[in-house]
């Protein structure tokens, strides 16, 4: 068996290319991305893979039999050609499974709804593709959280618009172990995963960070008009409104969902006591 994985030079395609080597040989797994400098580091063969180029694809999928769609990064209308160029070119280069990664999450009530929208679309041309094939829908990745925490100490806090919903986070890493059991199994065929942790809220989060770091930090929380202000003001109307629609979907509780992580990976999701004990300073 032979399997490709796009966007592998981002940090999901990469943690799925990760665990796929621990189960297959090298030669058995291919990168696909549309800068191929940027993914070689991986140490597999990897061929030119641009969304926007069908025939990139069409090459690539020549000799493989499960394509791994990792959901790119454009905007929800121009994402959803983008996937059906991959999904097409999969299908007529003969390929004979295809995953989809989806993200949780509700069609209408956020700025990130359209997001949301647009993911449950490809959802659909995968699952009318005519190959067989699986979805995971992930949680929120935790780790930006971390890589942010700079900033929190800076601020003393964390405040955001999530109030005291909870949210169902994941990691890359262990989406990378479930993606690649959904790869390689049969039984994962025609099936929606909810791919995430023990759903927490963000007090629960300040108090990880807190005991695992040392630190006083507190929870503060601000209307989704304030926190779209702030977000706005540091990364731009696009992605300021997007950050703001999913703690907004967090606050209404969209994003705590039940995971099927289990059923997908045949073993639980990491608890985030484990997850916050392994970023522990030592000693
Ligand atoms: N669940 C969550 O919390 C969450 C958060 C953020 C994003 N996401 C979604 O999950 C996906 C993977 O996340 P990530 O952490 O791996 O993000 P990432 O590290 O930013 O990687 C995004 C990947 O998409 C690739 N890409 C973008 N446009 C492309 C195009 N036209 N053709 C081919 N590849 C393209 C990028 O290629 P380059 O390396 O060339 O830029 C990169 O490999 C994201 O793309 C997004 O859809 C989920």
């Amino acid at each position: 068996m032979k399997v490709a994985v796009t966007a592998a030079s981002g940090k999901l395609g990469a943690a799925i290319v990760k665990k796929l080597l621990e189960m297959l040989p090298a030669e058995q797994v291919v990168g696909c991305a549309r800068n191929i400098e940027k993914a070689q580091s991986l140490g597999i063969e990897v061929r030119a893979g641009d969304y926007n180029n069908k025939s990139h694809f069409t090459a690539a999928f020549t000799d493989i039999d499960a394509v791994m769609l990792v959901s790119g990064m454009d905007t929800p209308e121009n994402r959803i050609g983008q996937h059906r160029n991959v999904i097409q070119a999969a299908r007529e280069a003969g390929v004979k499974k295809i995953i989809y990664t989806s993200i949780i999450g509700e069609t209408i009530g956020t700025s990130f709804s359209p997001i949301v929208a647009g993911n449950r679309q490809t959802e659909d041309d995968i699952s009318n593709s005519g190959m067989h094939w699986s979805i995971g829908r992930n949680g929120l990745y935790i780790e930006p959280d971390v890589e942010y925490l700079e900033h929190y100490i800076k601020a003393g806090n964390i405040s955001n618009c999530a109030g005291e919903g909870k949210c169902s986070y994941t990691t890359r890493s262990e989406l990378g172990y479930a993606y690649s059991m959904m790869l390689l199994g049969d039984e994962h065929n025609g099936k929606t995963y909810n791919l995430a942790g023990e759903p927490i809220n963000q007090q629960q989060l300040t108090d990880f960070f807190n005991s695992t770091f040392g630190l006083n930090l507190v929870y503060e929380p601000l209307s989704v008009e304030e926190y779209k202000e702030q977000r706005t003001a540091e990364r731009g109307e696009f992605l300021g409104n997007i950050i703001a629609g999913i703690y907004a979907s967090i606050s209404n509780g969209s994003f705590a969902v039940s995971s099927d992580f289990a059923k997908a990976a045949g073993r639980k999701h990491i608890s985030w006591e484990e997850y916050f004990r392994q970023l522990a300073p030592k000693g």
